[in-house]
């Protein structure tokens, strides 16, 4: 495993080009979540510095509060509610260009103004979700599901 993780400048695609086989080689026959989950928040947070990344892990009805970067959020919310509990009720992602727009959105932290939140989906099921916030607007795109999608992957391969 590498000691330190290499930040590439360049637009968002380069970054994560040259993140990705970074994130691949530290969970890498690293069969533990929680220690997985954690180095990618904390990988993610060094290369991007977004205001929040972090996950949920479904527990019963609710999400519970897993590893993040950040300041101090929630740490249940239920299937259905806010971005989390409903991307987990669509089992798709959603990108959230303005959190006030949003119905239901839950803010933890009132420097959140965007948001997007991918579902992690092994089996048919909604394991959990990777959450992130951002103090700007419109700071996610469809970039960012491709590749965040991609990461998620690594956690099963
Ligand atoms: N905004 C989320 C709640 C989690 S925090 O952003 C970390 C939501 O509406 O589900």
């Amino acid at each position: 495993m590498a000691e330190e993780l290499i930040i590439k400048k360049g637009t968002r695609e380069e970054q994560y080009l040259e993140l990705i086989p970074q994130i691949a080689a530290l969970v890498a026959g690293e069969p533990d979540l929680i220690a997985n989950l954690a180095n990618i928040s904390a990988a993610l947070k060094q290369q991007f510095g977004w205001l929040w990344i972090g996950f949920y892990l479904v527990k019963g009805d609710d999400l519970v509060l897993a590893p993040f970067q950040g300041p101090i959020a929630c740490t249940r919310i239920r299937k259905g509610r806010g971005v989390c509990g409903t991307a987990w009720e669509q089992m798709k992602t959603i990108i959230v260009p303005d959190v006030n727009a949003f119905p239901g959105h839950i803010s933890c932290s009132s420097l959140s103004k965007s948001e997007i939140v991918i579902p992690i989906i092994w089996n048919g099921e909604v394991i959990g979700v990777l959450d992130i916030d951002d103090s700007n607007y419109s700071a996610f795109d469809k970039t960012d599901e491709l590749f965040l999608t991609e990461i998620l992957g690594l956690l099963r391969s």
